[in-house]
């Protein structure tokens, strides 16, 4: 099967979510399935550097702009390398700040035109339209989110019989890449697609909505989110056209990269251990922890984790409002996140007056991620909603306890620590139902309880050790997935 897998972000070149984590370690794992896969995703800043053996292998106009391709590979841990194509045209990727935002965190201005650009490029070169490379024409091609979803439309255009199956994943329908006329004229979108039926949404137009209308599947992170999104509460207004080609939409849980996030591995780790050293590692790297970030160093305390993006989404505003009975409690809490800076500001105030037992570190630190889900007892995700979620596999797998609201893939990846004896074995976390300031806090006081339990603490911890997240499972739902995509056509 040969597959082009396009992404506006992908690791080790970029990341600004759990999107650059599946658009790596998914293609990867279908690459060792044998797969013929490209990886197509962009030349930001400091990312050409970043690709092994490059070589440029072709030059193609996309709008009157001489855009370059370069190929090369990543090798992750596994054996098979990964073949990457990077798109490079500096004027419009290669910018200060990050793929989405300038350096003081606004959104580009012109990022229509950017990401219009990369989806008409993802076409021509899925189409054969550039001769370089017109010699390897994908059979499918897997966009993922708003940034891709234009070429879903430019590939129907296309017509049947010359282009690919497209299958289209939705990772957050919370950002849908929605513009203005004015943009739409821009980019030179086809008149007759400025209506309700087609591009048009609510005076606008919408990149998302053409993901979802021109794919010949749908797929969306985790089946519970894949239900919810066809309500009004989750379907950010697209809940009727995703109730249209509801027979098209397939939950598929996301995976993990078990070579990154292996503690008996983790290079990032103060001390490694496996399920059978876990007790006495995991107390070595709490101490260590403790004592780096400015916490009381106490392996009795109960320490609680949150990280993650400062946005709406995460629930992080409702931390703060914890702080009576953590220090009830005797607990404490360490926060790795940005984003928001008011929420920024509220947090880092709170660290300053309950010093040594709520620390909090703002920016993006990879191994300081690492190291508290080695150390923590119990990581947080009061979300109001989460398309998958990738921090409570990483916890499972690092033996810290998730306690995490009952919504989309955290429902999925969760097993509640409820009370039934068949529930007992097979537990690996906890829920609470409700995204506000009494669900937090009953969740809290189940991890609590818990905690004071030691035995049913430790069994808790075993069974999300032993929980399987590889790829292999939904890299196995995908390539079904194109199957039926490509029949669909
Ligand atoms: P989302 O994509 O909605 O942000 P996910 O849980 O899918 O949520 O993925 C978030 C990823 O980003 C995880 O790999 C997480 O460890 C990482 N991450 C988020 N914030 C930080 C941070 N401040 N420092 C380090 N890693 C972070
Ligand atoms: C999005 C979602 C997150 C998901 C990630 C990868 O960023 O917010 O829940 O895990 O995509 O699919």
């Amino acid at each position: 099967l040969r597959l082009l897998f396009a992404s506006a972000e992908a690791l080790p070149f970029s990341k600004t979510g759990g999107l650059a984590d599946v658009a790596s370690a998914l293609p990867q794992s279908l690459a060792a399935r044998g797969v013929d896969v490209r990886l197509l995703t962009l030349a930001y800043r400091d990312t050409l550097e970043k690709l092994q053996d490059r070589r440029q292998i072709a030059r193609l106009s996309v709008r009157g702009q001489d855009m370059s391709l370069w190929e090369g590979t990543v090798r992750g841990a596994g054996a098979t390398a990964l073949r990457v194509w990077l798109l490079d045209y500096a004027p419009l990727y290669a910018r200060p700040g990050r793929p989405y935002t300038n350096e003081q965190g606004h959104e580009h201005a012109d990022n229509a035109w950017r990401f219009g650009c990369f989806s008409e490029a993802i076409a021509m070169l899925a189409l054969g339209a550039v001769p370089d490379t017109a010699a390897w024409m994908p059979q499918v091609v897997h966009l993922n989110d708003w940034h891709t979803g234009l070429a879903a439309m430019h590939l129907r255009r296309a017509g049947k019989q010359d282009s690919p199956a497209v299958v289209f994943t939705i990772h957050n329908l919370a950002y849908q890449g929605v513009f203005s006329r004015g943009e739409f004229d821009a980019l030179g979108l086809p008149p007759d697609e400025w209506n309700m039926q087609a591009l048009e949404f609510y005076g606008g137009f919408s990149f998302m909505k053409a993901g979802l209308l021109y794919s010949d599947a749908i797929a969306t992170v985790s089946p519970t989110y894949a239900r919810e999104i066809q309500t009004p509460a989750f379907g950010e207004r697209l809940e009727g056209v995703l109730r249209m080609r509801a027979a098209m939409l397939h939950g598929i849980t996301n995976g993990i990269d078990t070579k990154v996030w292996d503690p008996a591995t983790d290079p990032y780790l103060v001390t490694r251990y496996t399920a059978d050293t876990a007790v006495d590692g995991r107390r070595a790297n709490k101490l260590a922890l403790q004592r780096a970030v400015g916490l009381r160093e106490s392996a009795e305390a109960p320490l609680f984790a949150f990280i993650g993006r400062l946005a709406e989404q995460k629930g992080a505003d409702l931390l703060p409002g914890l702080d009576a009975q953590l220090e009830r409690n005797g607990a404490q809490l360490f926060v790795l996140a940005s984003g928001d800076p008011v929420l920024e500001s509220t947090l880092a105030k709170w660290s300053a007056r309950a010093a040594g037992r709520i620390a909090v570190h703002l920016g993006y630190d990879e191994g300081l991620s690492h190291r508290v889900e080695s150390a923590a007892d119990f990581l947080l995700m009061p979300s109001r909603f989460e398309p998958c979620g990738l921090n409570q596999m990483y916890s499972q797998r690092y033996g810290t306890i998730p306690v995490v609201r009952r919504t989309g893939g955290l429902a999925d990846t969760v097993v509640d620590n409820g009370t039934g004896t068949d529930h007992q074995a097979i537990a690996t976390g906890i829920f609470f139902n409700d995204a506000d300031a009494g669900g937090i806090a009953y969740g809290v006081d189940r991890a609590l309880s818990l905690m004071r339990d030691s035995a049913r603490f430790r069994q808790v911890q075993q069974a999300g050790m032993a929980t399987d997240f590889a790829w292999g499972l939904a890299a196995g739902e995908y390539l079904d997935l194109y199957a039926q995509a490509q029949r669909e056509r």
